[in-house]
């Protein structure tokens, strides 16, 4: 063991890359983790009315919101300890001026803060939205810089598959990891902690993006995808469960391990036109939508599995909180691979949180790997680049 690998290291950790403002706190000793505090600031009020989320809009939500979520998270850590108008060096307020709202809230309430005792500060570089992405940088750069402490950037997707290691169950490599969120659906083989490669992937919508498209067709609020679950479980719960929608299965035959799901949604809008979308109408939608989706990534998960023998499965993103196709995808695996593990994230962890940022940023500080760049906002970022 390394002296590293004994000694105990606080991570915090910062998330913006969507619609979530979340900052955790992670202590974290040879393979144990202990979450500090985990605070997910929700915009999804803000966004409801657009349907989806807006760029600009969520960089300014990021800008009012991340000071009071650092508090909070540092509260609940612990490790808050109130100042009395420490001076904050002008470099560090002007690296802020591209988001008025984050340089307005750091000028007023980081003089009440003193350093916390954290070894690390991890971010979000990418993929995700640009602006939102660039709001938790900066931030996270001027508490580096304020408090002396390297940042390390770290990869959403990567934050994703690092969801799991808070399971009972370890993660053994090589693994397979199907991620499923609102802009990604990926089929990832790692065959260690920063060695990634994708072997099936969208060829067009992710499936989180097309829950979200379904519900709006059936005037379901944003997000769509607890919309759709909580009806399609619904449907299954009835005594007549009879349905008059047959969607396509999209890509099932298709032989390689890509997805699309674009098709799927027209295939909804359609059918959709010719009705009136009363409850009964979207109890049977989504619940045939749902099991459309489940067919295709479970078909996909099996053939990747035929083809790349693993010792660990893992469902990851968004949509991994979703009850039905954790469930097909768990009993689907026994039945073929008994002796792969499944894991997925607890549910407060499947959706976009820091907590998991932390979590990927202790495998890079394991294997030694912080790197000495500047961090950018990358919203195109690849697991496997
Ligand atoms: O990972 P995530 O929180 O954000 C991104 O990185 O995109 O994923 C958000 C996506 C949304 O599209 C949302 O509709 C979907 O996850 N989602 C679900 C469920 N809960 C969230 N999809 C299906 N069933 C759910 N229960
Ligand atoms: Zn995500």
């Amino acid at each position: 063991m390394t002296s590293r690998e004994s000694n105990k290291i606080t991570i915090l950790a910062i998330e913006t890359s969507c619609d979530e403002t979340a900052i955790s706190v992670v202590e974290a000793q040879s393979d144990s983790f202990d979450v500090l505090s985990h605070v997910v600031h929700s915009q999804i009020d803000v966004h409801k009315e657009y349907g989806g989320v807006f760029p600009t809009l969520a960089k300014r939500e990021h800008g009012l919101n991340l000071m009071p979520v650092l508090i909070e998270a540092l509260k609940k850590a612990n490790l808050y300890e109130k100042a009395q108008d420490l001076d904050i060096p002008p470099d560090i307020i002007n690296s802020l001026e591209r988001n008025p709202e984050l340089q307005e809230s750091v000028k007023t309430l980081l003089p009440t803060i003193h350093a916390p005792e954290v070894d690390y500060i991890a971010v979000t570089e990418g993929p995700g939205l640009e602006p939102a992405l660039w709001a938790g940088i900066t931030f996270a750069q001027a508490l580096g810089k304020l408090w002396n402490k390297p940042v390390l950037p770290v990869n959403h997707m990567e934050g994703h598959i690092a969801s799991t290691l808070l399971s009972s169950k370890k993660i053994e490599f090589p693994a397979l990891a199907i991620l499923v969120s609102g802009g990604h659906t990926e089929l990832v083989l790692a065959q260690s902690w920063g060695t990634y490669q994708i072997i099936g992937k969208t060829l067009d919508d992710a499936v989180g993006e097309a829950f979200d498209k379904v519900a709006r067709l059936m005037d379901l609020p944003y997000p769509g995808g607890p919309e759709i679950s909580q009806r399609a479980h619904a449907h299954r719960q009835k005594k007549d469960e009879s349905n008059h929608f047959s969607l396509p299965r999209p890509m099932i035959h298709s032989g390689n391990l890509d997805f699309s799901f674009s098709g799927l949604k027209t295939a909804v809008r359609y059918a959709l036109e010719k009705e009136e979308v009363t409850d009964e109408i979207r109890l049977m939608m989504s619940r045939e939508f749902e099991d459309a989706v489940t067919e295709t990534l479970v078909s996909k998960t099996l053939s990747a599995l035929d083809e790349h023998p693993v010792k660990t499965f893992i469902l990851a993103g968004g949509v991994s909180a979703n009850t039905h196709l954790k469930k097909e995808l768990q009993q689907n695996l026994e039945g073929r691979y008994p002796n792969i593990s499944f894991l997925v994230p607890e549910q407060h962890l499947s959706t976009d949180n820091a907590t998991m940022i932390a979590l990927a940023a202790y495998t890079h500080i394991q294997n030694n790997d912080i790197p000495e760049r500047d961090i950018v906002a990358r919203g195109n970022l690849r697991i496997d680049s």
